[in-house]
């Protein structure tokens, strides 16, 4: 079969012929559709995810859409240990596979569910989120944060604040659901003052982007609260502009947060799994849209390093 194979972290992978994947016990083979390339698989192509153990060769590729052997066309993430998604075939754990609606499209579900399932599973799993409560999506700009703002409005946000830089895509969160948009760009202390002033009393912080801009987002937000005893869950989900940030003790004992994450781990499989089919549902009846850019697997290696439209999710795709 083909796939795109890595050879080294410091290159692109390149479409090579490679041995097909054995199904070990519990697994069923799969013919690939389409796989997302989300900024989880490049860090694992790269060797910087903390999961990476530094063997080459790899696939990468952490979910997609196949075939079983059946004919059933699923969407499935890939399992601990297996080969990546971005190769002819692929293998299958059924419990980590959930068939796809009909009318489903394929490129779309490859791009949009790991973005999607992000906040849909940390709104569901993570808190006891209400109808009504105000939320701050910090990093809306990308395309979970994108996500998590339509999300929180079809969850029953009240309020949705959606912070971000690029103004491009700011400007198209209002129409998908935004009450308000703040912008992170430009003088840091105007920025921490409109979107204190804007998420002061929000209930639940989505966090895309941990680092420098959460370490100031914490106290704008913070002390500004109206009753600082009021709960505020602080989710880290995504990590855009740092793995680390320095906490001040004080930002803990001036207001009731809750800081948490949400991710593999923190919530289990079987959990994550049983959201996919309502999160799925949702995409195909278009309450939630995705931007996709299909690319023939053929041509990964060109398609990984080329510049993509900020908030549009490369799938790579196989052709029957
Ligand atoms: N835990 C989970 O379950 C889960 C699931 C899916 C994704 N994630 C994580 O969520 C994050 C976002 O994923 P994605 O698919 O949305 O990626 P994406 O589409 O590539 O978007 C990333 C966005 O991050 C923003 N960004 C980068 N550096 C920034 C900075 N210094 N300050 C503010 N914004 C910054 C950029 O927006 P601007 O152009 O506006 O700067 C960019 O659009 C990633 O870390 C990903 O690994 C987590």
């Amino acid at each position: 079969m083909h796939a795109a194979v890595v050879r080294s972290f410091d290159r692109p992978p390149r479409f090579e012929e490679f041995a097909v994947p054995v199904p070990g016990e519990g697994r069923l083979p799969v013919e690939m559709i389409a796989a997302g390339l989300h900024p989880r698989v490049r860090s694992g192509a790269d060797g910087t995810h903390y999961t990476s153990d530094g063997r080459l060769p790899l696939i990468p590729g952490v979910d997609g859409v196949g075939r079983l052997p059946d004919g059933q066309v699923v969407y499935f993430v890939a399992g601990d240990g297996d080969p990546g998604t971005m190769a002819e075939r692929s293998v299958v754990d059924p419990r980590r596979a959930v068939p796809l609606p009909d009318g489903a499209d394929p490129v779309t579900i490859a791009a949009a569910m790991n973005p999607a399932m992000s906040s849909w599973v940390a709104l569901r799993r993570r808190i006891a989120f209400r109808p009504g409560q105000g939320v701050l999506v910090l990093g809306a700009t990308g395309n979970a944060g994108r996500m998590a703002v339509q999300i929180a409005r079809h969850l029953g946000a009240g309020r949705v604040v959606a912070a971000g830089r690029d103004p491009e895509r700011l400007a198209l969160l209002d129409g998908l659901g935004a009450t308000d948009v703040v912008s992170l760009a430009g003088d840091p202390d105007q920025a921490d003052a409109r979107l204190g002033e804007a998420a002061a009393d929000v209930d639940v912080v989505l966090d895309y982007t941990w680092g420098g801009p959460t370490e100031r987002a914490l106290p704008a937000v913070l002390t500004r609260r109206a009753d600082r005893s009021a709960p505020l869950d602080w989710i880290e989900i995504g990590s855009m502009a740092g793995r680390e940030i320095t906490l001040p003790s004080a930002v803990l004992r001036a207001a009731a947060l809750r800081l948490m994450g949400s991710g593999q781990g923190s919530v289990t499989a079987r959990g994550i799994v049983a959201e996919l089919p309502g999160l799925m549902a949702e995409l195909t009846r278009g309450t939630l849209t995705a931007d996709a850019r299909p690319v023939p697997l053929a041509d990964v290696e060109e398609a990984w390093t080329a510049p993509v439209e900020p908030g549009r999710r490369l799938v790579l795709t196989v052709s029957a």
